[in-house]
């Protein structure tokens, strides 16, 4: 196995001899320059990268196409399969049967409630849905435009700095070892989620605010559409069949294992900041377009498409790479992704109350198109959540730019399990990944008068506006 490469061999062994035993796997690594041989053990088909380093040998994974970076019991995803479960229960048997805060509950304490347990936990999730005066001043200070998600990021921040008994920057690093501290965090941030969203939105339609409902017998996602829609009358209801699809859609972002803002979320949680901003952070990931913002981009895409005719001419285009399409493709799903079937139903149920929207005709015509062809066909590309969802939430009348803070609701849950798993994980420790240095080995410094510049920047580009304003002068030098 000794060769003059610098290569590694990987043997995938059943170490006879411990199988028999414990049925221990193992994988035999052989470094070719030196000959050096490691028996790494396999733990679910998982070796430990620090094992590597006994041989000198780093991992390099951009993107985190085959590294774990957690042990996790809440959310199992077969992406070949297209299967999803939470807690180990199918999505499509949640989604129909289940609400927002029973599968809420299931992800964050690992078994689905008693009607006791559920009364209690909702009871006490809406007790926690007032915003402070101070956050509902500065939504009132910002500009009607801004982007709600934008906002939300901010606002998160903002919610953290009201709660310093509950900061470990404040309080000290064991601060959330209290059962009842992390209660409370929980509870606040599924509580305000909603009201935030909500008064976001009636700040952007120049209205006044709906504070939230708690005493009566409304739902979590009745309550916000309450907030929403309720033109200062308290007797307000939400139509049912509306409600039922807003919630089924919260159900079905609520995980997804280790997407972009939940590891973002743990990532954060890593270096002990408040969970406030660990949320900010991963409400800051979710806002991108490639994660839940994909759910505005694909309106945006089929409003540029415009009629279904233009479809096979897009299509070219994606093959060209001069487009992306966007709600297609996925990292883990190679296959249809379960979410987005139900998502494409749901839609028709709204639009039996709301109307057809026409985009959906222009959707499905890139579907059926897409499904068909080899280039998406090779690359395993199926619709994803986001390509149905933003219909839908079109279709009820949300503004394209309010599409993604509804997202940010349902994920909430999962944000908040993976929060609490990862306090407890024995193997926590502050995010800190290695980088592959290939830059300038030690060079002499060179004075400023001896420079030669090779250096391409673009800051040479002034802006007729800059022109205008330094070819002005300022009186008081004259
Ligand atoms: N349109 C056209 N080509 C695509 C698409 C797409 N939507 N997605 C992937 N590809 C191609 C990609 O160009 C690449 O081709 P090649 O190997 O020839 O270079 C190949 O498929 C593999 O793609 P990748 O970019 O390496 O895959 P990834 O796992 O890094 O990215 C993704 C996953 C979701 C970012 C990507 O599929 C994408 O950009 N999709 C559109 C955005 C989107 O819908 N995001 C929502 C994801 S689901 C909800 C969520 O996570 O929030």
């Amino acid at each position: 196995m000794v060769s003059s490469e610098a290569s590694l061999h990987y043997i995938r062994q059943n170490d006879m001899e411990a199988s028999k035993k414990k049925k221990k796997k193992t994988l035999k690594v052989i470094d070719n320059q030196t000959g050096q041989e490691l028996t790494l053990e396999l733990h679910n088909n998982t070796i430990r990268a620090v094992d590597l380093a006994k041989l000198g040998v780093t991992v390099y994974d951009p993107g985190f196409l085959n590294t774990a970076s957690c042990i996790s019991r809440i959310t199992y995803i077969d992406g070949d399969k297209g299967i999803l479960r939470y807690r180990g229960y199918p999505i499509e048997e949640l989604a129909e049967k289940s609400t927002f805060m029973e599968v809420s509950f299931l992800l964050l304490y690992g078994e689905l409630p008693t009607s006791r347990e559920l009364e209690h936990f909702t009871h006490r999730v809406l007790r926690h849905t007032f915003l402070k005066q101070s956050l509902v001043d500065i939504i009132k200070a910002t500009p009607k435009e801004s982007h709600p998600m934008g906002l939300l990021v901010s606002m998160l921040a903002a919610e953290g700095t009201l709660y310093p008994d509950a900061n470990p920057a404040i309080s000290g690093g064991d601060v959330y070892n209290s059962p009842r501290v992390r209660e409370k965090q929980i509870l606040r941030l599924l509580g305000t989620m909603p009201t935030l969203a909500a008064f976001v939105y009636r700040h952007k339609m120049g209205r006044p605010f709906n504070y939230p409902a708690y005493g009566g017998s409304r739902s979590y996602t009745e309550n916000f559409m309450y907030m929403l829609d309720s033109m200062e009358d308290p007797s307000y209801r939400p139509n049912a069949t509306l409600v039922k699809a807003l919630d089924t859609l919260f159900v079905l972002h609520a995980d997804h294992e280790l997407n972009c803002s939940t590891a973002a979320v743990r990532h954060l949680t890593s270096s002990d900041v408040d969970v406030f901003t660990a949320f900010s952070g991963a409400a800051g990931a979710l806002y991108g377009p490639l994660h839940g913002g994909a759910n505005e981009a694909v309106l945006r895409m089929l409003e540029r498409i415009g009629s279904v005719e233009k479809v096979p001419a897009f299509i070219e285009a994606v093959k060209n790479r001069k487009a992306r399409l966007m709600g297609f493709g996925h990292r883990v799903y190679k296959n249809y992704d379960p979410r987005a079937r139900i998502v494409r139903k749901l839609a028709y149920q709204v639009f039996e109350i709301c109307g057809k929207d026409p985009l959906i005709e222009i959707a499905t015509t890139l579907e059926e198109h897409a499904l068909k062809d080899n280039y998406f066909i090779e690359r395993k590309l199926y619709p994803n959540v986001d390509f149905y969802s933003g219909l839908i939430y079109k279709a009820m009348g949300f503004p394209t730019d309010f599409f993604t803070i509804l997202f940010a609701i349902g994920r909430t849950p999962g944000w908040l399990a993976h929060w609490l798993e990862y306090l407890d994980d024995p193997d926590k420790k502050i995010a800190r990944p290695k980088q592959n240095y290939l830059g300038s080995d030690q060079r002499s410094y060179i004075p400023l008068t001896q420079r030669n510049s090779s250096v391409k920047y673009s800051t040479e580009y002034v802006s007729p506006a800059e022109k205008r304003r330094v070819n002005g002068f300022a009186v008081a030098k004259m």
